[in-house]
């Protein structure tokens, strides 16, 4: 079985530098899918309450556990507040629906998932009458606040931001007694994030790239939108290593220092994904791929565009 590496944060906690993604993986599948990710050596999951599957998660996770093949401490799992969940009072009961989805007593990381709130209520995604978006204005350095209370009370071994821009970092920065040790962020070779990889790494904080091969199985997606795993420049780099362009586009985060997780349900795409440890990008490969930046976001979130912690009007 391959060996993972570990990423050290900021705290001195590891995690392992590749994880599973879970978006868009259905109830029906992602049992199997984690159950298989856990048997080629996966041993950290990207969960989130909005991609509706916790509960299939925490089946194939109890499962495993079961089976005696590993243990709680053996995996690393990450969870999300979703966006209407912002307001202090409602952190604790949101991760603890998390937790009790997932069959688990502690997440290894929760996510404050976007800066923004959205009003209250059962609606992920709410709306009025006229389909127009719903904010609320809890700002997420009051959700800062609660989310270290989880810590201190052990329910989540690690915290972190996901969306945010070097401002908003910057804010909680100043705020906080727990600092973030991940800032989760859309990152592939059309968006690769380069300054603000730079400066969360100033300060102490490990970029996760999600979307690694720029989400093509969004439902949103057009079939004339740039593809990296169809991106021939990066196909000629990856023929000079014998490589996939999946395995070239992985490479590349984690050469960086990145966390990568990459999205699969197919057991045998998901060992190529991991088999990335046996060859090293030059410098000048590493450059080349940074010049395919085409601003390409395939997590927008454009109807929260008016609100004012919306992240994607900064550069970075
Ligand atoms: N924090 C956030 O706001 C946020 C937003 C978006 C995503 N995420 C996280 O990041 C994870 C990954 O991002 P993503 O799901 O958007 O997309 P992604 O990982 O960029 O791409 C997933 C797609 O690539 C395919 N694929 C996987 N391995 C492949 C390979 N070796 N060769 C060819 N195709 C391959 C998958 O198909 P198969 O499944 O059929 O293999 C799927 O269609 C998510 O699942 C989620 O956990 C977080």
């Amino acid at each position: 079985m391959v060996k993972i590496e570990m990423v050290t944060f900021n705290n001195g906690n590891q995690a392992p530098i590749i994880g599973l993604g879970t978006w868009k993986s259905k109830a029906n599948e992602v049992i199997e899918a984690v159950k298989n990710a856990i048997d080629v050596g996966y041993r950290h999951i990207d969960c989130s309450p909005v991609y509706d599957n916790e509960k299939e998660i925490g089946e194939a996770l109890n499962s495993k556990f079961k089976e005696g093949i590993i243990k709680r401490e053996d995996v690393f799992i990450t969870s999300k507040l979703w966006c209407t969940e912002h307001s202090p009072n409602l952190v604790e009961p949101a991760l603890k629906k998390t937790l009790s989805d997932l069959r688990l007593e502690y997440l290894d990381l929760y996510l404050i998932h976007w800066p923004m709130a959205f009003q209250e209520g059962k609606e992920s995604f709410p709306t009025d009458a006229n389909g127009k978006y719903l904010g609320s204005d809890v700002d997420y350095v009051d959700t800062w606040k609660a989310m270290e209370k989880l810590v201190e009370d052990g329910l989540a071994k690690n915290i972190g931001v996901s969306n945010f821009n070097s401002k908003q970092v910057e804010r909680i920065l100043k705020i906080c007694k727990i600092k973030p040790v991940v800032n989760q962020v859309e990152c592939h070779p059309y968006l690769p994030q380069v300054k603000l990889s730079e400066f969360c790494k100033s300060k102490g904080i490990i970029i996760t790239a999600y979307s690694p091969f720029g989400s093509p199985d969004r439902s949103w997606a057009k079939p004339d939108d740039p593809q990296p795993l169809k991106d021939e420049r990066i196909k000629k780099i990856a023929d000079t290593y014998n490589k996939s362009v999946a395995q070239v586009i992985i490479r590349y985060q984690i050469q960086r220092g990145h966390i990568a997780i990459p999205k699969s349900v197919s057991k045998t795409r998901m060992q190529e994904n991991l088999k990335v440890f046996d060859f090293e990008l030059s410098e000048d490969d590493i450059k080349e791929i940074h010049t395919f930046d085409k601003k390409m976001r395939a997590c927008a979130m454009s109807m929260a565009v008016d609100n004012e912690h919306y992240p994607f009007h900064e550069e970075f």
